[in-house]
């Protein structure tokens, strides 16, 4: 049995942005059915002490960063009773906005302190369980506001604890300037070109990626892309210095959240054997967005932070083509403004086919993938990508573009096709694949098929734990 520590700093259902938070609440789930004990770390955002149990036992870590005392909070998820540690400091966490973000939707000037503080916290827990009574054999930590628990214990000389550092997104990489490293109680001999320095600045995830024993990211073809300039983000030549370390392992799905025969949150549950009742989501989809209800013809959906990642320029380009031919859209996302504004302009312009949600809505987001019947996925890059995996369980078809998880998991070809893909990201390549989606969708026989398999697929987290325990194992071995 391992004792494995998570600092992650979004975590479902306590705190969600993106699928960072679902990884972080579901593949502790999956390790501790296997009799691991893993707890979790996260910051004590404002308000997050009414979604968890009450706490049972804390500790003053002290004052470190003269700005308030850091304390550690534990106690447990609620809904699957998780232990977890919960850093209070009332002067970096405790504010209006999300756990990035000000209201005004602008990084916060202090973030680099912020999750400084949480690795700090990382690193102390780990270096000293018995602070807290219990002792960590592994320390997990998952992108760049958790990096900098690497380079704390090994700038204080603690080696016995293996550190995990698993890289869900490489565009983040927590770069800030140099007149802020100071605040962040390092030695400036981390500083260099070998440790954090990057293009001028530090990089607490390029800290991670230094001084951590294995660095994994969230599928094998993401782990594959992330060594080329293209899709390096400045650290490619890094992490070739780094690629003996470097492990692809997928991500699951908690199918007791997302599977259409027992989701809550959905109007109708079906599975394969009653695939025909997912047209009941469908219709509740396009009266609730005020849409024809006209069910012969496919509705595309999107669900995603609105990014230059996920390619949805693109998908602006090539949808009129789609909307001509009776198709519809209705999409759930937010994020870039312009973005947003271009999908509310599009929703006026076909009012009758269009149907845009700008906002976060974990419920709706579950209605959306059980009422569409294709889910566009154009990313430029997709680390894992875990919207495509829900759709598959519901029976909603996948369109991705060849890239990261999406093409691990996407198949268009072969023995059980579960999607289309396409290749470049352009409004052309575009066009072509949702046109071959359309057509398929009136062959209603090889759709169902399409279908079937999609629904088949196990990407459950039980299949991966057994990457996570043979990595873990052969590092404390070592
Ligand atoms: P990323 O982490 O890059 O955003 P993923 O596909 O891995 O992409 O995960 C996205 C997660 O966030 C999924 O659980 C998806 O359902 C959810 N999500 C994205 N945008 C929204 C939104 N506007 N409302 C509700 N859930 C959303
Ligand atoms: C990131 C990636 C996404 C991945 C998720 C969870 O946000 O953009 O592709 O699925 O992390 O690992």
């Amino acid at each position: 049995m391992m004792n494995i520590l998570f600092v992650a700093s979004e975590i479902y259902p306590l705190v969600k942005t993106g699928g960072l938070a679902d990884v972080a609440g579901a593949l502790p789930i999956a390790l501790r059915k296997k009799g691991h004990d893993v707890r979790l770390l996260m910051p004590a955002y404002l308000g997050i002490l009414e979604k968890v149990a009450p706490i049972q036992n804390q500790i003053n870590l002290g004052n470190p960063f003269n700005v308030g005392d850091l304390i550690l909070l534990e106690t447990q998820i609620i809904e699957n009773g998780t232990p977890i540690w919960l850093l209070q400091c009332k002067s970096l966490f405790e504010r209006e906005g999300g756990p990035y973000l000000n209201p005004e939707g602008k990084d916060f000037e202090d973030n680099h302190l912020r999750f400084a503080a949480l690795s700090w916290a990382a690193a102390v827990l780990s270096a000293h369980g018995g602070l807290m009574g219990w002792q960590a054999n592994i320390l997990h930590i998952h992108d760049w506001q958790a990096g900098l628990s690497a380079a704390y214990l090994k700038s204080w000389k603690v080696n016995h604890i293996p550190i995990v550092t698993t890289v869900h997104n490489l565009r983040y990489n927590g770069s800030f300037p140099l007149e802020k490293f100071e605040d962040i109680k390092l030695s400036n001999e981390l500083l260099s070109h070998h440790g954090i320095e990057f293009y001028g600045q530090f990089s607490t995830l390029k800290s991670a990626l230094v001084y951590s024993d294995a660095i994994t990211t969230v599928s094998p073809t993401y782990a594959r892309e992330i060594l080329t300039e293209e899709y390096g983000d400045g650290l490619d030549g890094t992490l070739r210095a780094h690629q003996h370390k470097l492990h692809g392992i997928l991500n699951g799905v908690d199918y007791e959240q997302w599977s259409p025969k027992n989701d809550a949150e959905i109007i109708q549950n079906y599975d394969i054997n009653t695939l025909h009742l997912k047209q009941k989501n469908k219709q509740a989809l396009l009266q609730e967005n005020q849409l024809d209800e006209n069910l012969s013809q496919p509705v595309f959906g999107v669900v995603s932070r609105l990014t230059e990642q996920k390619g949805l320029d693109i998908v602006l380009e090539a949808i009129p083509n789609a909307l001509e031919q009776g198709a519809k859209l209705v999409l759930l996302g937010s994020g870039d403004k312009e973005l947003e504004h271009a999908f509310l302009a599009l929703q006026e312009q076909y009012p009758q086919q269009v149907g845009v949600r700008i906002g976060y809505d974990e419920s709706y987001s579950h209605q959306l993938q059980a009422g569409v019947d294709a889910l566009l996925i154009p990313s430029r890059f997709e680390p894992c990508g875990l919207t495509q995996l829900y759709a598959l369980k519901y029976g909603t078809l996948p369109v991705v573009r060849k890239t990261g998880g999406l093409a691990d998991t996407v198949f268009e070809e072969g023995a059980d096709p579960n999607g289309f893909v396409f290749d470049h990201a352009n409004r052309y390549a575009l066009t072509d694949v949702m046109n071959r989606c359309i057509k398929t969708y009136h062959n209603s026989n090889v759709w169902k098929e399409m279908q079937e398999n999609a629904m088949r697929y196990d990407f459950s987290w039980e299949k991966t734990t057994n990457h996570w325990l043979n990595l873990y194992s052969s590092l404390i071995k070592q």
